[in-house]
């Protein structure tokens, strides 16, 4: 028996030593020192031996099996490096090409609107203020003239925290917050997300207003259609019709919904405008003296308007966007294309 093993490992070894593949040396592995390796059916024969050999034979067994190990996991280290440096001889590698550029990135439509509607108002006077879009109960609805209970605030569900916190359903906010932060005169515009209990084609959870307020001595419904309409006429192209409906928000008397002629067929009636020839494009109107009260301003001695717009529909009207749900898809395809 101990011939025999001697004879494996010669065997063994001169086959380890001419093999060139990782391949080659796993048969190998598996020939001699599998489960049903060489090595394994030779360790039968050791039952047969007396007790005084079977110990030094079972050692030699041991000796011979971790050999073979060494042997393999050296020749197999041998074999990788060689493959190793094969390939990198044949790879040529150009270090003094030029990298590739990572895709420039476009704004958001969004952005876009917001910024350019920014840069009007800017331009009017007005600064941006911002707020938080978890909002107090206090700020979103009890101090714009939302009672609890009243039916107002079934138009505006949103997503409540608790009973008191809540995601704000409007800019409007803001309003409160700056009056309550500045004393008059405020001229002040404040763009970002709000949300409601919505989904569906034209609707998302999810969507952007820009609030606008302005607050001063004398401030009149003819100073909040000349700065609306001065907007309107930069915004989308000089002459564009502008028409006030009567309306009704909480925070505003006497309130307006706010039409332009439709920006695609220009008010001859198309399907945008569902044959009116006109788009409506914001809710405004002048400060209702219970917000005053709310904020400690004297409506005996100021007066004010705020309007507030969606930026989602502007910017499809602007762009020609025929699917809000293209807004927040994010398809590059779609997005590269401003
Ligand atoms: N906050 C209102 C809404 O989301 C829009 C609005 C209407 C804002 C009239 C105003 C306003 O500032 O005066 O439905």
């Amino acid at each position: 028996m101990r011939e025999q093993l001697d004879q494996l490992l010669q065997d063994a070894l001169r086959e380890i030593a001419s093999a060139n593949s990782e391949d080659s040396l796993q048969e190998l592995r598996v020939k001699y020192l599998g489960k049903k390796g060489a090595l394994t059916s030779l360790m039968k024969g050791l039952g047969s031996l007396s007790a005084d050999e079977r110990p030094l034979v079972g050692q030699m067994v041991n000796t011979v099996k971790s050999q073979l190990e060494e042997k393999l996991d050296e020749t197999l280290t041998g074999v990788r490096e060689a493959a190793k440096s094969e390939r990198l001889q044949s790879e040529r590698l150009d270090v003094t090409l030029p990298g590739r550029r990572g895709g420039r990135g476009t704004k958001h439509p969004v952005s876009l609107v917001i910024e350019e509607i920014s840069e009007i108002f800017g331009s009017l006077g007005f600064q941006v203020a911002e707020g938080p879009e978890i909002e107090l109960d206090f700020y979103n609805f009890e101090a714009l003239n939302f009672p609890k209970d009243h039916p107002a605030r079934d138009m505006q569900d949103t997503f409540f925290v608790d009973d008191n916190i809540l995601l704000r359903t409007h800019t409007s906010p803001v309003q409160v917050r700056t009056m309550l932060k500045h004393a008059p005169p405020v001229r002040i515009i404040s763009p970002g997300t709000v949300y409601r209990c919505d989904s569906d084609a034209t609707h998302s959870p999810m969507f952007h207003q820009i609030e606008g307020l302005m607050v001063d001595k004398g401030v009149t419904f003819g100073d909040l259609k000349g700065v609306l309409t001065t907007f309107v006429n930069q915004y989308f192209g000089k002459g564009t019709g502008v028409r006030l409906r009567p309306s009704f928000f909480p925070f505003t008397e006497p309130s307006a919904e706010v039409d332009i002629a439709c920006v695609m067929c220009r008010g001859t009636g198309c399907r945008v405008c569902k044959q009116s020839g006109w788009l409506e494009i914001l809710g405004a109107g002048m400060i209702d003296p219970e917000v005053y009260r709310h904020v400690g301003y004297d409506p005996e001695s100021i007066s004010g308007f705020a309007f507030g717009m969606g930026i989602e529909r502007i910017a499809m009207l602007k762009y020609g966007i025929g699917d809000m749900r293209l807004l927040f898809e994010n398809d590059v395809r779609f997005l590269s294309q401003f």
